[in-house]
């Protein structure tokens, strides 16, 4: 269920004397080792109950022992034995491969599912996990890109909450706590702009990815950096603020602000505006996400006005940063164009980091494949998985 509908008259207090065993997705990355900083600093609140990692086994161990999670899942199959065999005296279960991650989400014992994995993997283990219950702690953004509208339908059925972790999602849900009953007239959601914010074409098309990788204010994995050096990253969270808020196009604005302090805004119809505001740090959104209602105690460094005597705004640049054009166009189109997107774009990154396009052909590449792949206005589960196939191979014949 869309978490507007939450009654928010019955606060449950349980979590202050209750643990909420959690299954990471992604533990080894950047959401997931955060993830795990706040539950280090929470044992009474949280257990890890299900840690997974695509390739990174020496950490995924390293994490496992200190831990002492129920399962692990090693994505990259190959990878098993070693898992299996450094795991296996502590009695920890090990599996591996992408269709593990879809049984351990249904675990009995797993409260809440953190998706901090990247990209279009998220799909299939989301799934699973909404289908047998489990509330979700989303990070993994792509999931609500390529199938924002079959994801929040099967969670209305089930009756499951979506808590957002992604920052600017989550600023808007803090703003929303207390106000659910009332419309929202837009929400704004803040950009830091990214490594290239102020320059245009020209000087893009040199850019390399060692500076694209260097993000002013946020530390995160090489995928959501590349993105926000693109504007792709605002793009992917226009889509996604519209299928957990349920906006229309017209009320979803975005706004350049550098300093990444606002994390984003409500404006009710009244004309009323909300922001939610802090130091720039992803422990405080996914801690948010495993605690809400609640607020745990927190010892994050805390924002002083006189470090910031100027918060700036400014609008994005659309005509340098096409991303975000071509984002609300596929948002607007609906159907399966936010999933070919998402798959282009997927696509793009990894070859702008193996040097083989170029900053801008990113922009170009999603552009084409938009234009080429067949266009479905009501795609069932099956039809993003061929949608996702057939974009990827596009893209990477895209020259
Ligand atoms: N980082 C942030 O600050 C931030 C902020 C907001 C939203 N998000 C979103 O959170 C998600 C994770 O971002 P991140 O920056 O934490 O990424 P990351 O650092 O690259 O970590 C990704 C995690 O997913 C695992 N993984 C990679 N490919 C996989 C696959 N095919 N199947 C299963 N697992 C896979 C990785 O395992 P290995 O370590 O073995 O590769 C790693 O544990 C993304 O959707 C991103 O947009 C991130």
């Amino acid at each position: 269920m869309p978490f507007r509908k939450i009654r928010l008259s019955i606060i449950d207090l349980s979590l202050l004397s209750t643990s909420k065993n959690i299954a990471i997705l992604g533990s080894t990355g950047s959401i997931g080792t955060q993830a795990l900083e706040v539950i280090a600093a929470n044992p009474e609140h949280f257990t890890a109950e299900v840690l997974t990692a695509q390739n990174s086994a020496t950490l995924l161990i390293e994490q496992a022992r200190k831990f002492k999670p129920n399962v692990v899942v090693i994505g990259n199959e190959a990878k098993y034995q070693e898992v299996f065999d450094a795991l296996d005296p502590l009695d920890i279960k090990v599996y591996a491969g992408a269709n593990a991650l879809c049984s351990v989400v249904q675990m009995d014992s797993v409260d809440l599912v953190l998706t901090a994995l990247v990209g279009y993997a998220g799909l299939k283990p989301t799934i699973a996990a909404i289908e047998s219950g489990k509330n979700i702690a989303l990070a993994n953004k792509e999931t609500l890109v390529v199938a924002g509208e079959l994801i929040t339908k099967l969670a209305a059925e089930k009756g499951i909450n979506i808590y957002p972790v992604d920052s600017e999602h989550s600023a808007i849900f803090q703003c929303l706590v207390g106000e659910f009953h009332n419309p929202i007239e837009k929400i704004v959601l803040t950009a830091s702009g990214g490594p290239f914010r102020g320059m245009k074409r020209d000087q893009l098309l040199r850019v390399k990815k060692e500076q694209a990788l260097k993000h002013p204010n946020w530390e995160m994995g090489a995928k959501i950096t590349i993105d926000s050096a693109s504007m792709m990253n605002k793009g992917l969270e226009v889509i996604e603020a519209k299928w957990l808020f349920g906006l229309k196009k017209s009320q979803i604005e975005v706004i350049v602000h550098p300093q990444s302090i606002i994390h984003s805004l409500v404006q009710f119809e009244d004309g009323s505006m909300k922001a939610q505001m802090g130091l720039p740090d992803m422990k405080l959104p996914i801690q948010f996400a495993m605690t809400y209602p609640a607020r745990l105690k927190t010892d994050f460094p805390r924002f002083n006005f006189m470090d910031y005597p100027e918060l700036t705004f400014e609008a994005p640049d659309l005509e340098t940063f096409r991303n975000l054009t071509l984002s609300f166009e596929a948002m607007d189109k609906g159907g399966n164009m936010p999933c070919i997107l998402n798959a282009a774009n997927e696509v793009a990154v990894a070859r702008f980091l193996k040097d083989e396009i170029g900053f801008l052909e990113m922009s170009d590449l999603v552009a084409h494949c938009m234009q080429k792949i067949s266009f479905l206005q009501q795609p069932t589960y099956e039809d993003y998985v061929q949608t996702d196939e057939e974009t990827r191979i596009l893209a990477k014949a895209f020259k």
